[in-house]
């Protein structure tokens, strides 16, 4: 497993981390001992950096984090752990970003993942007002300050918050959406890069669809968001299938088989699209169970692609999928 540096805040991490909604909620049901071994197999194939929130499964993934890590305790250095905070507000509006209610949701946070000070909280994706609120970007220095969290970031959903949220001097990282289905943040990324800002990448499968096994018939549970959100009807649509639609999402997938290597799967030809970009840190697949995580985390070994490969994922993004996605995000 590759390692790169995150950015301004000291740490090297691996270059796939893990991704712990799947392991929390709202992907269906995923049984303890599958979430458990999921994780394991991911530090077990030397993943780093694990990225939870408060709100996936109401703190049940940061409570199976830190079952985890007290398992493996001793047995090699703590991963960096990267937790979020916001998504406890209902209504989840810009008001309720206060001090206050911050700090009681990063106290919870401590002791949901059994630590003292929490390595990274992103703001979880705010409302855009937010981030022209400096008051709360104060506050979360004075978190810094009092010892409760090493470092704070944000999760954004556009490009634009993004922007705006690098201009607070005390933000050390943004996470994003970027895949072969979400090209636009590739530029925003390289300003990061340059301006060392570390960049976490989500939902870099397209919630799956990009590891080329779903179909017109797949089937989704109820409590999936892939069922009960593909029209942004719970949170934003961009955070399911990257926003793309699910049909034509399958088309271009079909465009892509013919460049997977012989020696990768498509999910890890995905990634390893991801990581051409050197200004992202570490890129964050989901997986819901052990075989899937060992899978991700072997991305990192894989070759560069081939120019060839680039430039045609480049014309199908911009021929095919820009169109619904590229003015939104
Ligand atoms: N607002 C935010 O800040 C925000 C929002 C979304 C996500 N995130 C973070 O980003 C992480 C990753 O994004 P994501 O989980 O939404 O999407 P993703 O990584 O694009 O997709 C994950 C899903 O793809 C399938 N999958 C993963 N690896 C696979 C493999 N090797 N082979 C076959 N199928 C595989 C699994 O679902 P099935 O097996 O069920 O198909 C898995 O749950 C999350 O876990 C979370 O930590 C943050």
């Amino acid at each position: 497993m590759k390692t790169r540096k995150f950015g301004s805040t000291g740490r090297d991490v691996s270059e796939i981390g893990f991704g712990a909604w799947a392991i929390g909620g709202s992907w269906g049901n995923v049984d303890e001992r599958d979430a458990k071994s999921a994780l394991h197999a991911a530090l077990d194939g030397g993943v780093t950096f694990i990225d939870t929130a408060d709100v996936y499964g109401d703190g049940r993934s940061e409570r199976i984090i830190a079952e985890v890590l007290k398992e493996r305790s001793g047995s090699e250095p703590r991963p960096f752990v990267a937790t979020k905070a916001g998504r406890r507000l209902d209504p989840h509006l810009a008001k309720g970003y206060t001090a206050e209610n911050l700090g009681a949701f990063i106290d919870r946070s401590l002791r949901n993942l059994d630590v003292d000070c929490l390595d990274l909280v992103q703001l979880h994706c705010p409302p855009t007002e937010v981030y022209y609120q400096p008051e709360v970007f104060a506050a979360m220095d004075r978190m810094v300050a009092a010892g409760k969290i090493r470092n704070y970031g944000v999760s954004v959903e556009k490009v634009e918050e993004g922007l705006k949220a690098i201009e607070y001097p005390g933000v050390k990282s943004v996470q994003i959406i970027y895949n072969v289905f979400r090209q636009r943040p590739a530029r925003f990324i390289g300003e990061c890069h340059q301006r060392g800002i570390g960049v976490i990448v989500r939902v870099p499968l397209a919630s799956g669809l990009l590891t080329g096994k779903m179909t017109r018939t797949t089937t989704f549970a109820a409590d999936d968001h892939r069922l009960f959100n593909r029209n942004g009807e719970a949170f934003d649509k961009g955070e399911t299938f990257a926003g793309v639609p699910y049909e034509l999402a399958l088309e271009a997938v079909d465009e892509i088989r013919d460049l997977v290597p012989d020696n990768a799967t498509m999910a890890q030809f995905a990634l390893r699209w991801i990581l051409m970009n050197e200004g992202v840190s570490t890129v964050i697949p989901g997986a819901r169970n052990a075989a899937q995580a060992k899978a991700n985390s072997a991305a990192s070994e894989l070759p560069p692609l081939t120019d060839y490969a680039m430039a045609v994922l480049s014309a199908l993004y911009q021929e095919k999928i820009a169109p619904h996605v590229h003015h939104y995000w």
